[in-house]
């Protein structure tokens, strides 16, 4: 397989302190969608997702569940793994921050960035939330309830004085800005760029990049006093999972530089500040793009534990269906904005995409085949082509993949599943311009052409829709009796073509009784 036909992309690895939610739910969908674009579409993908298991937060809850941290960490990891599978996640690679390959990785490229100069011992006196595992100015915090001081995100710090390895940031100010403008697609959004950079612009200190007053982490190479930072171990997650510091090995040759780090907009600065600096400090290619996405609101309120409004994943899957959760969080909100989550907004989405829309499409289609044609695929009549209305409709279903394909790779899945839905509902109003069920009567030939047409429409939006809704395009292509050998995208018809090409449906190949496949929701 040729190089540019590699696809490499990564969540962030998550805080095992935390019940999965909905917010974990969305990085995750968001990059199972690309990766099982990237497959049908021929690539060599490879998606890496995981859990972050050092650090302070870890260690208190671990603390607090009256257990040793390792024994904490294999617990509730476990819990990212259950959803991985609830949701129907196509991932690689499950890594645990915890693994031996990723502990060596991690003394590798500290022992890297110390060799080229770039880690001095100094001692830090500052501020740090143990929630964001971050550190913060002075002049960032404000005052909380009773005394406490908060960071910008909410969380309330404390004052932290020790010794401690820091990491040369300050120096990289201007390559880091460099890069950003050469490569301006390097962060996106574009409103998350400009603040990256204004945040680089505005100055950067030294990074303490060890703790000595805890000890659940990886240990600093020859200074076992002290553990690395949490950011810096979790970070080198994305290169540990592609052999990490086997540089030389096939593994890591064939997939970095990444081609994606999807994170959400909280994180975006340990990725496209400091994660760059660190690779550029240690002399390793840095990733191609960095994907800030919003945050989702129950009902308009904040997500939080403590308010107690988290969504579980699971409730949700299990009230309106798995493909109907991925296909709302995908397609309600553009994606890189925040977006509310409520159950009416859901239940009105699904009932008009899912049910009236495409539901209704393949169940109308379907059943006209079954009772007028034997059950079996129609034929089309040579002649018949072009000549009603569904013709400029599977004109536009042809053309679909290469738009598509554009807004995959700008990771805006809204405008992906819209221009499918622009086709889906042309297909509704040109069966009834095309009104097959009329020329059952007058033209029984012609009616079967249409459907035969209708049909391959239908073929184009299962195979096209894979990626967001797995399962339910696995119904729609059974009951195309289109076999699974043949679901990639190079079974798609490309636009230029007159006739149909050997791989549309086959005239004559009898079909299973159909079943609905989006139910409505009463509202
Ligand atoms: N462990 C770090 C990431 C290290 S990556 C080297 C971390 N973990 S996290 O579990 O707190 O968050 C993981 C992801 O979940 C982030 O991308 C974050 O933006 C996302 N979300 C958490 N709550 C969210 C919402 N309410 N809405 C959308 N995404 C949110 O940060």
């Amino acid at each position: 397989m040729s190089a540019d036909k590699r696809y490499y992309l990564t969540t962030p690895i998550y805080y095992v302190n935390d019940v999965p939610h909905i917010g974990h739910a969305y990085t995750t969908l968001a990059c199972d969608v690309i990766a099982r674009f990237k497959r049908l579409d021929g690539y060599d993908v490879h998606f890496l997702t995981g859990t972050d298991e050092h650090g302070q937060k870890v260690e208190k809850s671990a603390a607090v569940a009256g257990i040793a941290p390792q024994e904490f960490t294999d617990r509730v990891s476990q819990n990212f793994r259950d959803l991985a599978d609830a949701m129907n996640y196509s991932h690689d690679d499950f890594i645990r921050t915890t693994e031996q390959r990723h502990i060596e990785a991690s003394q590798a490229i500290w022992a890297k960035l110390k060799e080229n100069g770039h880690i001095y011992l100094g001692s830090y006196a500052g501020w740090y939330a143990v929630r964001d595992e971050a550190f913060y100015d002075e002049s960032e915090l404000t005052e909380g309830e009773g005394g406490t001081k908060l960071a910008s995100s909410g969380a309330e710090v404390e004052w932290v004085e020790e010794p401690s390895y820091f990491f040369d940031l300050s120096k990289w100010q201007e390559p880091l800005l460099k890069f950003y403008e050469d490569n301006p697609d390097f962060i996106a959004p574009k409103s998350r760029r400009n603040e990256v950079i204004s945040f680089v612009k505005g100055g950067l200190h030294d990074l303490s990049i060890s703790r000595t007053s805890f000890k659940w982490g990886v240990p600093v190479p020859n200074d076992p006093d002290h553990i690395m930072y949490v950011w810096l171990d979790a970070l080198t997650n994305y290169i540990t999972a592609v052999g990490y510091p086997n540089t030389d090995s096939d593994e890591y040759t064939k997939r970095w530089p990444v081609d994606l780090h999807m994170v959400g907009k909280d994180i975006l600065r340990f990725h496209a500040v400091y994660w760059l600096a660190f690779l550029m400090g240690a002399g390793i290619d840095v990733p191609k793009r960095v994907f800030a996405h919003g945050w989702w609101t129950n009902e308009g309120q904040k997500i939080s534990k403590s308010i107690g409004n988290i969504i579980d994943p699971n409730e949700i899957v299990e009230t309106y269906g798995l493909d109907q959760v991925r296909y709302f969080l995908l397609r309600e909100v553009p994606f890189g904005n925040d977006g509310d989550f409520s159950n009416k907004a859901m239940i009105s989405r699904i009932n008009s995409d899912l049910a009236n829309d495409l539901g209704n499409l393949c169940q109308r289609v379907l059943s006209m085949i079954n009772k007028n044609c034997d059950a079996k695929i129609p034929e089309c009549r040579p002649a018949d082509l072009g000549a009603y209305p569904v013709n400029g409709t599977l004109q536009d279903a042809h053309r679909l993949l290469e738009k598509v394909r554009v807004h995959i790779d700008n990771q805006a899945f809204h405008e992906a599943l819209k221009e499918i839905w622009r086709v889906v509902r042309d297909a509704n109003r040109t069966v009834d311009e095309s009104a097959p069920w009329t020329l059952r009567e007058t033209d029984p030939e012609a009616m079967a052409s249409v459907l035969y047409i209708l049909a391959e429409i239908i073929r184009h939006f299962a195979i096209l829709l894979q990626p967001f809704m797995p399962q339910s395009c696995a119904k729609m292509l059974d009951q195309l009796a289109v076999p699974e050998n043949a679901r990639g995208f190079s079974q798609l018809q490309s636009a230029d073509e007159e006739a149909f090409d050997e791989n549309a449906l086959k005239a004559g190949t009898p079909l299973p009784t159909p079943e609905g496949i989006f139910p409505r929701f009463s509202d």
